[in-house]
Formats: C-alpha cells, sequence, structure tokens
C-alpha cells in the first residue's frame, strides 16, 4: 500500500531536438519493463519539455512516464525577461517543477525565501513542487549538516507544502560519492522529523528522494531503504539504458 517510488531524471543543460527525441523513445521502448509501483519524471531544458511530453503521450504512456520543468518564476507573469513561469511550464504539459537545486542556489544565488516563493506560484498552477536541499562537504566536516537541512526546510517550504522533498548532498553530485546506506537512513529520519514540525496539516505526506550520483551498480542498495521516496538522477538519467535500470531497481 505504499505511494509509487518516483525516479526523476534532471536533464540540466543538455537536450537538443534529435538527441531528445533519441532519449525519449529508447525510454519509451524500454518502459515496457517498468514495474507498475514506479513513476517516472523527466525534466529536460525548457526548449524540450513539451517536445518529450508529446513523444510519451503518442505511444501511450503518458501516465507512467511525466514531464517537469528544472525551475520557475515565482511571478505569474509580467517583465521578467529570460524567465518562465510556473503556468508556461503547466501549459506545455509538466506537472513537476524541481525547485532549489543547489546548482541554481549557487549560480544564481537563489535563497530559501525565493524558493518559498517559488513553491507558492508553483503550487498554485497544481504542479508538483520537488525542492532540493543539502549540505556541502564543508557544513558536513564541520558537523553543520542537520542544523543546516533544518533551516532549508524551514526556509523553503510552505507550511502547506504539498509535494516532494530531495535531499541532495552537494559533495555528492556529480563526484562519484555517495553517502553509506546507514548514512542515509539516519537523515531520512531527520528530514522525516523536520518536515513534521514544519508543515501544518498531519496528513500530507511528503516523498523524500535522494539526489547525487545515483548510479545503476548502488540504486537498488538506495532505493530498498523503506522510507526513501525514489531518486533524483543527474548524469545518468542522459542515457536510457542507465536510467531506465535505475528505474527497474526500485521495485
Ligand atoms: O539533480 C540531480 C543531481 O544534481 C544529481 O546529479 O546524478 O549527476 O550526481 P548527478
Amino acid at each position: 500500500n505504499e505511494s509509487p517510488k518516483l525516479i526523476i531524471g534532471n536533464w540540466k543543460m543538455n537536450g537538443l531536438r534529435a538527441g531528445t527525441h533519441q532519449l525519449m523513445c529508447e525510454i519509451v521502448q524500454r518502459a515496457r519493463g517498468l514495474p507498475a509501483d514506479v513513476r517516472l519524471v523527466v525534466c529536460p531544458p525548457f526548449t524540450q519539455i513539451e517536445r518529450a511530453g508529446r513523444i510519451l503521450r503518442a505511444r501511450g504512456v503518458g501516465q507512467s512516464i511525466v514531464v517537469g520543468g528544472q525551475d520557475c518564476h515565482m511571478s505569474a507573469c509580467g517583465a521578467h525577461t529570460g524567465d518562465i513561469s510556473a503556468e508556461m511550464l503547466a501549459d506545455v504539459g509538466a506537472r513537476y517543477v524541481v525547485l532549489g537545486h543547489s546548482e541554481r542556489r549557487q549560480a544564481h544565488g537563489e535563497t530559501d525565501a525565493l524558493i518559498r516563493l517559488k513553491v507558492r506560484a508553483a503550487m498554485s498552477v497544481g504542479l508538483v513542487p520537488v525542492v532540493c536541499i543539502g549540505e556541502t562537504m564543508h557544513e558536513r566536516q564541520e558537523g553543520r549538516a542537520a542544523s543546516v537541512l533544518a533551516s532549508q526546510i524551514d526556509g523553503s517550504l510552505t507550511s502547506d507544502f504539498d509535494g516532494i522533498l530531495a535531499y541532495e548532498p552537494i559533495w555528492a553530485i556529480g563526484s562519484g560519492v555517495t553517502p553509506s546506506r546507514d548514512e542515509l537512513e539516519r537523515t531520512l529520519y531527520l528530514l522525516g522529523g523536520l518536515l513534521r514540525s514544519r508543515l501544518k496539516k498531519d496528513d500530507i505526506r511528503v516523498p523524500i528522494l535522494y539526489g547525487g550520483s545515483v548510479t545503476p551498480d548502488q540504486a537498488h542498495a538506495i532505493l530498498s531503504i523503506r522510507s526513501i521516496g525514489g531518486v533524483l538522477v543527474g548524469n545518468a538519467s542522459l542515457d536510457a539504458q542507465r536510467f531506465m535500470q535505475i528505474a527497474e531497481a526500485a521495485s
């Protein structure tokens, strides 16, 4: 009776038209082996969301595999050159939106307060926000990981948050290094408690995903943790075979 595991692919700034077509077709072909209790979300760059979604729907897998964006603006519309609103994402078929990824926090100076406004914007148009949090190696070594995560949760989630939390330790992203299973279990337990005290309603269940150097090799060990809601995959999501092997490890 558990919720489906979510396997989210974040393509980051990768994906031209031809490559998107090919990758999506390969994902669809391999989707036959997808367990029923797994949901895939593919987050291409803005320019390829509509194309990716169209391929999924045309091939009849638009329910089990959906598309999402990698960011949205906090406002509904207006004079924001170069930005994309949550409604624009929903309009091209996105169902999810990744918010507060550490690459945006670092390269675009995104703060918890800004991310909270983006969460509100996403929820107001029915998009599921996937909020990323995570500590740096330095914060970890100083023993400050728990307090950093607590303040990110307090600052970036609304009290009526109804979405997904992605725990992405910054030191694990793109590094090939992942936390041990024990460490991850402890962090998930901590995050569960922090979420319960942040959220107003008891009946909202926020799945917690792990992200950072997830590959087919350790996907099963991570996804077999009882309290994990799924994984957020960067690099390995650009290869259909590796991405789908991760998804298959979820059941
Ligand atoms: O959003 C995805 C994460 O940044 C993880 O990226 O799997 O390439 O380490 P990675």
